[in-house]
């Protein structure tokens, strides 16, 4: 393990607005990566390191990065062994359980088993089974939206911002299972090992 602490960022608005939380404390990185996937900053014991966002929980509980930034919703979905010591309180959005206004919710006609097309298959198939109810999840890896408009399922599970892609595809949200935002992760053994470290991103990284 390195001196300095690496922070695990995918790029995006979590990068953005991550980003622009380091510069407000004074800490500068590049706002555009390119092709680079290690990044120094101005502070010589930080250096940021660009993943996919389902990675950064993986990049972090295997001690790769120190940290990371990423959405409740996609540390729920690996369900990785790592510590949340920060809400960011930016990125917010929420998952849902989505529908063309035809379809019926939650049941379907002569009770057929729906299907669901999602980029999250734990957390829908958690939540519909916290439901009681038995679903067919077929995994997709974006574009969830057009999944019913193509026969490919009857429902969706997906994020939702500011609505404007369910309605654009003539989806309406029909349940809420997670509200979402941008958490601070930090890798167990790291924090024991580098704690003022830490707590000195921490206090970087709050509002
Ligand atoms: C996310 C999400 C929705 C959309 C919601 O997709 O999966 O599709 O944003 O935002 P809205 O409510 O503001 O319309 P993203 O842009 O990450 O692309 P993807 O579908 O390829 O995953």
């Amino acid at each position: 393990m390195s001196a300095g602490l690496r922070l695990a960022l995918a790029k995006g608005r979590l990068y953005d607005a991550t980003v622009a939380r380091l510069a407000a404390a004074g800490i500068t990185v590049d706002a555009d990566p390119g092709r680079r996937l290690l990044i120094p900053t101005s502070n010589p014991l930080l250096q940021v390191l660009v993943v996919k966002p389902g990675d950064v929980p993986v990049y972090v509980e295997n001690g790769a990065a120190d940290l990371g930034v990423t959405g409740t919703d996609v540390l729920r979905e690996s369900d990785a062994d790592v510590l949340e010591p920060l809400g960011l309180g930016f990125g917010a959005c929420r998952l849902v359980v989505a529908a063309p206004a035809e379809t019926p919710y939650p049941g379907l006609a002569h009770g057929r088993t729906a299907r669901v097309a999602t980029k999250y298959p734990r957390l829908a198939r958690n939540y519909f089974s916290s439901m009681g109810r038995s679903v067919e999840v077929i995994m997709v890896g974006g574009s969830v939206e057009v999944a019913p408009l193509l026969g490919l399922s009857d429902w969706i599970v997906d994020l939702v911002d500011t609505g404007a892609t369910l309605k654009a595809n003539g989806l309406t949200e029909r349940a809420v299972i997670l509200e979402s935002a941008a958490v601070l992760v930090a890798n167990r053994a790291s924090q024991k090992l580098k704690l003022e470290q830490h707590l000195r991103l921490m206090q970087s990284l709050g509002d």
